[in-house]
C-alpha cells in the first residue's frame, strides 16, 4: 500500500501532466494563430465576429470535463490516504500539537509524566500516531509532506491528523496557511526514531530540569528574576508560565524559533541579545541585561538538555 505522501505525490504528477498538455495546446494554438493571422498576410480590419454557439459549447464543456477528472482523482485520492491511514492500526498515542504565533507546542497525553516541547515533534517509526491539532490565536495548518496531507489548526476545534512514518529520520515540515508576519519561519522537525530511542527521548523529556551548578546556576536566578519567567516554564523551577514554549529540555532541541537558528551557543546568545532582530514581531521582547548575566543566561539555557 502506498504511504500517504506517495498517493499525494502521484495525483500531483497526473494533475501537473494534465495541465502541461492543456499548457502546450493553449500555446501552439496562440503561436499558429500569431502565425497564420500576422499582419502581412490580412488585408484591411479582421473581420467582427458576433457569437459561436459551437465555440462557446466547447470551451465551457472542456474546462468541465477536464475539472470532473481532476475531482474524481482526488476523491480516489483522499479516500485512499483515509484507508492508509487505518491500515496501519489504531494510533499506538496521541500527541496534542497546538498552534502559536509563531511556534509550534507539543504535549504526549498518553505518556507518563508530563511532556512538552516546541518545534521539534518525536514520533516512533513504524507506528501510527494521532495528532490532536487545536490552535492557541489565530488558523494554523500543520504539514509535513512527506508524511502526509496538511490539515488547517482552527480556535476552538480539534482536527485530527494520523503521521506514520515508515523509516527513521528528520522530516521537515511548515505552517501551511499564512498566520502573520513570521508565518513562513514556522518549521517543523518531525524526528522518527525507533521504539528504543524513542521511550529513551520520552524519558528525558519527562524528567525535571537538572540543577545548575556555577555560571549555569547563577543563569537560572537571571532567568527567573527576569521577564522570561513571565512567560517560559522549566519544569522544577517556579518558572510555569505557557504563553512561549516550555523550555525545559531547550538545548535537547535542534533549533531556536522554530527553526530561525541552529540551536548552538552563538545563535543563543545572538538570539537573546536581540530576537526582534531574527524574528521582528514575534512575543519575545529584547531584555535589556548586562553581558555578564546575558553569558550567565546562556550558559542556563544550553544546560537544559
Ligand atoms: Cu502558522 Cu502560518
Amino acid at each position: 500500500m502506498r504511504t500517504s505522501a506517495e498517493a499525494i505525490g502521484g495525483l500531483a504528477l497526473v494533475v501537473g501532466a494534465i495541465a502541461f498538455l492543456i499548457f502546450i495546446g493553449v500555446e501552439a494554438a496562440l503561436l499558429y494563430s500569431a502565425w497564420r493571422y500576422r499582419a502581412s498576410r490580412v488585408a484591411g480590419p479582421a473581420p467582427q465576429i458576433h457569437g459561436n454557439t459551437r465555440l462557446e459549447i466547447a470551451w465551457t464543456a472542456i474546462p468541465l470535463v477536464v475539472l470532473a477528472v481532476v475531482f474524481v482523482l482526488m476523491v480516489g485520492t483522499m479516500r485512499e490516504i483515509g484507508a492508509t491511514a487505518s491500515a496501519n492500526g489504531p494510533a499506538a498515542m496521541r500527541i496534542v500539537a497546538r498552534g502559536h504565533q509563531w511556534w509550534w507546542e507539543f504535549r504526549y497525553p498518553d505518556a507518563s509524566g508530563e511532556i512538552v516541547t516546541a518545534n521539534e515533534l518525536h514520533i516512533p517509526s513504524n507506528t501510527a500516531v494521532d495528532l490532536e491539532l487545536v490552535a492557541a490565536d489565530v488558523v494554523h495548518s500543520f504539514w509535513v509532506p512527506e508524511l502526509g496531507g496538511k490539515t488547517d489548526m482552527i480556535p476552538g476545534k480539534t482536527n485530527h491528523l494520523r503521521l506514520y512514518a515508515d523509516h527513521a529520520g528528520v522530516y521537515r515540515g511548515q505552517c501551511a496557511e499564512f498566520c502573520g508576519i513570521e508565518h513562513a519561519w514556522m518549521r517543523i522537525s518531525v524526528v522518527a526514531e525507533s521504539a528504543g530511542d524513542f521511550q529513551r527521548w520520552l524519558a528525558g523529556q519527562a524528567a525535571a530540569r537538572a540543577a545548575p551548578g556555577g555560571t549555569a546556576a547563577e543563569g537560572e536566578r537571571v532567568f527567573l528574576q527576569n521577564v522570561c519567567a513571565s512567560c517560559h516554564a522549566v519544569r522544577g523551577t517556579d518558572a510555569k508560565a505557557v504563553a512561549g514554549p516550555d523550555l525545559t529540555h531547550l538545548a535537547s532541541r535542534r533549533t531556536l524559533a522554530a527553526g530561525v537558528l541552529p540551536n548552538d551557543t552563538a545563535s543563543l546568545r545572538a538570539w537573546l541579545f536581540d530576537p526582534q532582530r531574527y524574528k521582528p514581531g514575534s512575543l519575545m521582547p529584547r531584555v535589556p541585561l548586562s553581558d555578564a548575566d546575558l553569558d550567565a543566561l546562556v550558559s542556563y539555557l544550553g544546560s537544559l538538555r
